[in-house]
């Protein structure tokens, strides 16, 4: 590495930080910025300050890769503008370095670049201008930066204990039935909370190639719960191509609307098929009256959508708005094999759920068996005891998932990450109920995820049995 051709600036300054033989206790950084930005930061060579300090500055991405994997450090600043950067690096540093480096990115303030970076894998961002302020607040943060990643490391880890073998055979298994419509009558019962955590959990767990179809008319939240901002990857894009194509939609126009989401985003498991494509929902209400959205004409399209999907992903879950009126809701009900009643233990949701999926099947001829009740918010202190909710219902129920006392449904969606993407690890009993709820439903529709959640139960006992027994 020193043989290498050195530039006057930076060499004096990476021999400074040239520590490798720092203590535990301190929090050593690697530094990969270019002039102007590594300025503010030389003061935590040398000595350090609090618990931080850096013991090499890297001068491009080669080399910072090279100091990754030489140089014990917890956390590595890189910029956007650092010589050979890309999200790329950071996925490869937080793989390389197995979860155990915090990596923090500058880049000019506003940008994809911080979406991006995030994606991959980095713990923070700092827009520019770096200066004093910025240093501070990088020593304030800093343990707090190491101990996410040593959460996310444990999530990663309990999730590593899944054997390839496992994992393999789970790939193997069709999801059966595959086309899944969440419906509820009423707002806020957990429709796309559902959609969102079982499409993760049968991808990225249960190693299927899945569609996750935002058709909510009266407002897409996908892109929200996952923190993706849509722009051209949105049903109504894609509808506008089928009516300009004379009503025509094949596998290649599928494919240049969806967008695919890698399991970078969750790191669960390294298997490059277990991708979820996500078609986006409607950006503004009134896109849901748009023509190739509405009427006979929005009809014709969600069914050949819905027949195209199911053509060529192991599964396809829609996530479908209340208004059984609108064209791309009623089509998504009549041709899912099975539609998730979420129901809140709500007198209001049950009361509409029941009275409008009896009219479905007196009415619209849909079959009741293709109804399946998902209780949702569920908690055994109100006056509804599940016999009285079936009883009432007239359906026994098929998925039942508590209130998360903690809220950390909201919090995931606020984080764009589902819940089941962060807590597939060892968690409180509150977010392992939730968690198990979902596992389930996943496991109602596809037998892998079943012995996957088997193989989890065995490994976790074991891992706390291990932990329990005195050395
Ligand atoms: N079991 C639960 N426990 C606690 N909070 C929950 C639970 N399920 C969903 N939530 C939260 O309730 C809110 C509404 O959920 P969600 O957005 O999934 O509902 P929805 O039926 O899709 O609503 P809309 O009709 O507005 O699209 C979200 O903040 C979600 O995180
Ligand atoms: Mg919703």
């Amino acid at each position: 590495m020193f043989g290498r051709k050195k530039t006057r600036e930076v060499e004096p300054v990476r021999r400074l930080f040239q520590n490798d033989a720092l203590e535990v206790s301190v929090l050593s950084v690697i530094i990969a910025l270019p002039a102007d930005a590594m300025a503010p930061f030389l003061g935590l060579g040398g000595d350090g300050r609090g618990p931080v300090q850096i013991v090499t500055a890297s001068r491009n991405v080669r080399e910072l890769e090279a100091d990754v994997a030489r140089v014990k450090a917890r956390i590595v600043v890189l910029h956007t503008k650092t010589s050979g950067y890309s999200p790329e690096v950071v996925r490869r540093i937080v793989d390389s370095a197995h979860g155990r480096v915090a990596v923090v990115v500058i880049g000019r303030a506003g940008g994809e670049w911080e979406i991006e970076a995030r994606e991959a894998g980095a713990v923070a961002v700092y827009p520019e201008p770096i200066d004093a302020a910025t240093v501070d607040r990088f020593v304030e943060e800093a343990p707090g930066l190491v101990d996410e990643i040593e959460l996310r490391r444990g999530q990663l880890h309990a999730d590593a204990e899944l054997s390839e073998a496992v994992l393999d055979q789970a790939a193997q298994a069709p999801v059966d039935p595959a086309v899944i419509a969440c419906w509820s009558t009423k707002g806020g019962d957990g429709k796309t909370t559902v959609a969102v955590n079982l499409s993760y959990l049968l991808t990225s767990w249960a190693q299927q190639r899945g569609l996750l179809i935002d058709c909510d008319m009266n407002g897409g939240s996908v892109a929200i719960n996952l923190g993706q901002r849509p722009e051209t990857h949105t049903i109504l894009h894609l509808a506008a191509d089928y009516q300009a194509a004379d009503n025509r939609l094949n596998l290649g126009q599928l494919k240049k609307r969806v967008l695919s989401l890698d399991t970078g985003l969750n790191r669960i498991s390294k298997k490059p098929e277990s991708r979820l494509d996500v078609l986006f929902g409607i950006t503004q209400p009134e896109q849901a009256s748009s023509e190739p959205l509405f009427g006979a004409q929005g009809l014709a399209f969600m069914r050949d959508l819905i027949h195209t999907a199911r053509e060529h992903y192991r599964f396809v879950i829609l996530d479908c708005g209340s208004n059984i009126s609108l064209a791309p809701h009623t089509a998504a009900l009549f041709d899912a094999d099975l539609v998730y009643l979420i129901t809140s233990n709500h007198r209001r949701s049950m009361f509409m759920n029941r009275d409008v999926m009896g009219s479905l099947v007196s009415k619209g001829k849909l079959d009741p068996a293709k109804f399946k009740l998902v209780l949702n918010r569920y908690r055994n202190d109100t006056s509804w005891d599940i016999a009285t909710i079936e009883e009432y219902m007239g359906l026994p129920v098929f998925g039942l998932i508590p209130v998360s006392q903690k809220d950390a449904l909201t919090q995931a969606d606020n984080t764009g990450r589902p819940f089941v993407a962060t807590h597939m690890g060892r968690n409180d009993a509150d977010d392992e109920r939730v968690l198990k709820a979902f596992i389930n439903l996943a496991g109602a529709v596809c037998e892998p995820a079943r012995t996957l959640a088997a193989e989890r139960e065995r490994k976790q006992r074991g891992l706390l049995g291990r932990i329990g027994k005195k050395p």
